[in-house]
């Protein structure tokens, strides 16, 4: 008798994650996972505890006291976000250049509050005016929601002239870092972010599955200060402040062996420095839009705003996204990303995230573009996009 497949040992084939998220991650990183459990109130736990958040705060820039990782996704980084700030009656701007910003506009407005949406259009940039217009034209805007880096297109958007903005009118803003945090400069106390969270599968180089979060002392206030009870509990920040800080009350049982996993991502982080890794993550990336173009691709964001984590590119006429794709995961292990949304179809998504932000990365997927999307009757000049990246390196 044939044993069932699900009996069987599973053993993931090594890719090459050079999609919108997860990216791989450092085998240290893993390695940490893998070691015994403590118990969650364990006094060598409750180290762990202070190391992760000593090395947050350096990562986010901020010397804010509530700096901790939530149990969850990115999205609920998000939700944490956003059901602590908000309250039902609230009335907040979502500013929507992509496909992240409208999940922060939706998720506010589940909260009870009032979404107003400034709609950019997608490959463009939060513009400071528009967020600037809309707040005039409400008498209250509790905050102000944005994202940084918005996966869905590839690009970078100015934060810190729009948290002026939102101060001016004295509302919060709140700063989706998913993408950026550990790629990009993040400077939370810099530029005045009041809530800012991220996620660890991307340029933190650890598997999905942490949240962290930083608030400032104005959101702290607004906090303290609620006329409601936040409506989850799971995520509500006056409680997980004090698991995390010195009372230690028990909350939920923390995801041991992520946290174990985070500090080992963040000191890697922190050994390579935060300036060598956004110049790292800027030149590779220069590489990358060098040799698509050299295939005569076009580039989806707008120039001045690319993000160097990910890198959105037009899929030329004539050639089929889900044929490319797959013969790139399945005859060379490569993972890209396609198009969300609107885009999907449209756009292939590149990530050169933490862990992948290397050269051998952007080489061999270039290689393998060449070769495939000349099987595809796309003219490829070979060697062409290789070169074109050789020259931006070696510059
Ligand atoms: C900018 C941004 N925000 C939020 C999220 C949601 O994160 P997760 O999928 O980890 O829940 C993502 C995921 O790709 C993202 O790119």
């Amino acid at each position: 008798m044939s044993i069932p497949k699900y009996l069987e040992e599973f053993h993931p084939t090594l890719r090459l994650l050079m999609g919108a998220g997860p990216s791989n991650v450092n085998p240290r990183v893993l390695r940490a996972m893998s070691m015994p459990l403590l118990g969650h109130l364990d006094p060598d736990f409750i180290g762990v505890m202070d190391d992760v958040k000593a090395m947050l705060r350096l990562v986010f820039q901020t010397a804010n006291n509530l700096t901790i990782p939530v149990s969850g996704t990115g999205t609920a980084g998000m939700e944490a976000a956003l059901v602590n700030i908000l309250e039902p009656g609230d009335t907040f701007i979502g500013a929507v250049n992509g496909y992240f910003g409208l999940r922060l506009a939706d998720i506010g407005a589940r909260c009870g509050a009032k979404a107003c949406q400034v709609d950019i259009p997608w490959g463009q940039p939060v513009d400071p005016d528009a967020v600037e217009a809309e707040l005039k034209k409400h008498p209250k805007v509790k905050a102000v929601t944005m994202v940084h880096a918005e996966t869905s297109t590839g690009v970078l958007s100015p934060v810190e002239e729009i948290a002026r903005i939102a101060h001016r009118y004295n509302a919060l803003l709140i700063l989706d870092t998913v993408t950026s945090l550990g790629g990009v400069e993040v400077a939370v106390d810099k530029w005045d972010v009041d809530v800012c969270y991220s996620g660890t599968q991307k340029c933190l180089g650890c598997p999905p599955g942490l949240a962290p979060i930083t608030l400032g002392p104005r959101a702290e206030a607004v906090l303290s200060s609620r006329k409601t009870p936040v409506q989850s509990w799971y995520f509500d920040l006056s409680l997980l402040r004090s698991y995390w800080g010195d009372n230690r009350a028990y909350h939920h049982t923390a995801p041991i062996s992520m946290i174990f996993g985070l500090r080992e991502g963040l000191r890697v982080v922190l050994e390579e420095g935060l300036d060598a890794r956004f110049r790292r993550h800027g030149r590779n990336a220069a590489a990358l839009r060098a040799g698509l173009e050299a295939l005569g691709l076009e580039l989806f964001a707008k120039e001045g705003y690319r993000l160097p984590c990910l890198t959105s590119v037009k899929i030329p006429n004539g050639v089929t996204d889900a044929k490319v794709r797959t013969a790139l995961l399945r005859r060379y292990n490569i993972e890209i990303g396609g198009g969300l949304g609107p885009v999907a179809g449209k756009v292939w998504r590149i990530g050169l995230m933490g862990e992948n932000s290397y050269p051998s990365s952007v080489f061999t997927l270039l290689s393998a573009l060449e070769t495939i999307l000349g099987e595809e009757g796309y003219e490829v000049a070979k060697g062409r996009s290789l070169a074109a990246a050789q020259e931006v390196l070696a510059g």
